[in-house]
């Protein structure tokens, strides 16, 4: 945005596109803007929106098609808003993306990213009070709250800012939102929770302060508080309000430093349910609740990175970047879906179609790479969940055998991208055979959403990185759940479906004591760098973490490497082991553990030196182990979500002594669209 700076329409639209750009790396499906209109009548009390599906070049070449858009009009202040987006909610289009709006009028416009996970109930309440909804978004449901707010506001001169802070209240879920209104022309409110946002600041003055106090505020719920189940508490008030400046001072507010790192590198981060406002060129920041810091002040703080640093944060590839956000994206797959209170799962996307689904005579679970991987890994829980056969297939080698497929079978779909072409086709060869088919993918809108019956989205947020990290993680766990949503009738798997609920809990925390080895775990890269091969063995709820370690370290590292059945360990791969090969043994304390132990007695009978991924408290393993990785203990069936993190960050070390291109590896695509 600008402020007290003049800027034609052109030099505004710059900004926003060219901040858009600068997000593109994180996934893109449509984009849109709001900017002030030049409709000479009703000037300053007009806004534009253009949108556009498709890449943020798509957007720009739209803006200049569009009527009544004097490029050279000069602006004395302005507040532009704009928005690339990766769908959560409703396919990739026009419609769809962002900014979302209050009325045909444009009155309250709002861009977001997050997840609303109470929209349905807010949508619901708004449609009986009459607002009419035009997108499939959760999002807008956020422009129609805001607008209800204005209009059952008690004073006429209610503050921007207040409308702002009675929305968040009702909001449940992740959320990163800047507002743009007619109401309030060259204002701006943004606020966040669970989502990043930052704002920058530049100006040529000396600004008044490097801190901006917090204001706390006292507010005023009664013509709001029906909407949600949860009572609105009043809370403290002080007064104190602080200007940045009032002179020549641009504000820009962004999800990320790389959208506007080239205008300014003085940022303020904001926290969890802060408030920022700007009107008549000052930032005031204010919250209704203390803040977990209890900060009392936000500061201004300079940037030293370059463009390229930010968009990977701290991490030198996007593949260590995404293997470092898993307790966040774990956490956003079960996010609204799990509830921890009354142990129960409800995967919206499935719940209309879970009758048929329980009739069924099997399930078919069928993917490629990764994705496949992920069936393998869920396969024995879901088995003991479901009580129905599971089947887990190859895409291409399901097509290559003709598999029988009946009316009465459900076929389930991985895909991370949901454009994988094996994958689509066995779809829809499952599809012309009548059986129920469901789609388990990370992105909206893609084929594999579309055609199926019905699916669950994973949630795990953009992955860049071509070896695949993040998606695994949350495609193991979306599999779970439907497993635990299949059983909440079976009284004899209560105890079960109880302690597995636990497990995912706890989930990113342990996550997080997982990646917390990866100092030691790149030591153990030093030492095997220079290896040609590398054995991965394992059995159980474990083989699958076997053979996805095992890919990881061929995609990136180009080193032999291979996943091995520990079962079968003395039909054949025994003859590999002596001295020399390096092997990965996967030994946790689960029903497998006795019989693991046994083939760690085969390894080293034949002096080979086993590293050990093991449980923290496993004694037993370590006295024959050459290493030992100790992974924190969760239950069985989700063990193999800690036990594979160890192996992505160990193909990474690798890849990176190697000398590799960890992102990009040679010869393969993030997304194959071919057969
Ligand atoms: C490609 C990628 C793999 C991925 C597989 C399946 O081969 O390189 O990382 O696991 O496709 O992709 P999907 O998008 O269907 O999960």
């Amino acid at each position: 945005m600008n402020y007290r700076v003049p800027r034609t329409r052109k030099e505004i639209f710059e900004t926003l596109i060219k901040g858009l750009q600068r997000l593109e790396y994180r996934g893109y499906d449509s984009a849109g803007l709001a900017i002030d209109g030049n409709n000479n009548e009703v000037k300053e009390r007009y806004i534009q929106l253009v949108k556009k599906k498709g890449k943020v070049k798509a957007l720009d070449e739209e803006l200049y098609k569009q009527d009544n858009m004097d490029l050279k009009v000069e602006f004395e202040t302005h507040f532009g808003i704009a928005h690339t987006r990766w769908a959560t909610h409703g396919v990739p289009n026009a419609i769809n993306s962002h900014p979302q709006r209050s009325d045909k009028g444009n009155e309250f416009v709002v861009i977001h990213n997050g997840i609303i996970t109470n929209y349905k109930d807010l949508r619901k309440f708004l449609e009986s009070k009459g607002y009419e909804f035009e997108s499939e978004t959760d999002t807008e449901t956020i422009a129609k709250l805001i607008k209800y707010v204005f209009d059952n506001r008690e004073t006429e001169d209610i503050r921007f800012s207040t409308l702002v802070e009675r929305v968040i209240q009702q909001l449940e879920g992740a959320f990163a939102l800047v507002f743009k209104s007619i109401h309030y022309p060259g204002e701006a409110v943004a606020t966040r929770r669970g989502s990043p946002l930052l704002i920058g600041v530049r100006s040529k003055y000396k600004l008044s302060t490097e801190q901006i106090p917090i204001l706390y505020r006292t507010c005023n719920f009664e013509n709001v508080k029906n909407i949600c189940k949860t009572r609105m508490k009043k809370l403290d008030s002080s007064t104190c309000l602080h200007a940045v400046g009032n002179k020549a001072v641009e504000f820009f507010f962004a999800s990320d430093a790389s959208a506007i790192i080239e205008h300014t590198n003085r940022v303020i981060f904001l926290e969890d349910d802060d408030i920022a406002a700007v009107a008549d060129g000052k930032l005031s920041i204010h919250r209704v609740k203390r803040s977990a810091s209890d900060d009392p002040s936000r500061a201004i703080q300079t940037l030293q990175m370059e463009l390229q640093q930010i968009m990977k944060g701290n991490f030198s590839a996007f593949m260590q970047k995404e293997i470092f956000e898993q307790p966040e994206s774990v956490f956003n797959t079960m996010r609204g879906r799990v509830n921890f209170e009354t142990n129960t799962v409800l995967l919206g996307g499935l719940k209309d179609h879970l009758k048929e689904i329980r009739r069924c005579r099997r399930l078919i679970v069928i993917g490629c790479g990764t994705s496949y991987h992920a069936a393998v890994a869920t396969r024995q829980v879901l088995e003991e969940l479901t009580e129905l056969p599971v089947m887990v297939e190859l895409a291409s080698d399901f097509l290559d055998r003709n598999t029988p497929v009946f009316r009465d079978d459900v076929c389930f779909f991985i895909s991370q991208s949901g454009e994988t072409a094996d994958t689509l086709l066995a779809l829809r060869y499952c599809k012309d055979r009548g059986a129920l088919t469901v789609g388990v993918t990370n992105t909206v809108g893609s084929s594999i959403s579309w055609e199926t019956d019905c699916g669950v989205h994973i949630n795990a947020g953009p992955e860049i990185g071509v070896a695949s990290t993040k998606a695994y993680t949350s495609q193991f766990i979306s599999l779970v759940m439907f497993g635990l949503m299949m059983s909440e009738d079976r009284i004899s798997l209560q105890n079960r479906r109880q302690e597995i609920i636990r497990g995912l809990r706890s989930l990113p925390e342990l996550i997080k004591e997982v990646l917390s080895l990866d100092e030691k775990i790149h030591d153990l890269a030093l030492e095997l760098y220079t290896q040609r091969s590398l054995l991965v063995m394992g059995r159980g709820y474990n083989y699958a973490t076997c053979l996805e370690g095992a890919l990881k370290i061929k995609e990136i590292t180009y080193m032999h490497s291979e996943g091995i059945l520990a079962g079968e360990l003395k039909h054949g791969p025994l003859a590999l082991i002596d001295k020399q090969m390096p092997v990965i043994m996967v030994i946790m304390k689960d029903p497998c553990f006795a019989k693991c132990q046994n083939a760690l007695q085969q390894v080293t009978a034949r002096q080979g030196r086993p590293i050990i991924l093991c449980s923290k408290d496993d004694t037993e393993s370590s006295k024959f182990a050459y290493k030992t990785i100790e992974l924190p203990h969760t239950v069985d069936c989700l063990q193999g979500i800690l036990s594979v993190i160890p192996l992505q960050l160990l193909s990474f070390h690798l890849a990176v002594l190697r000398g590799y291109d960890v992102d990009f590896p040679r010869n393969l695509a993030k997304s194959v669209t071919v057969e």
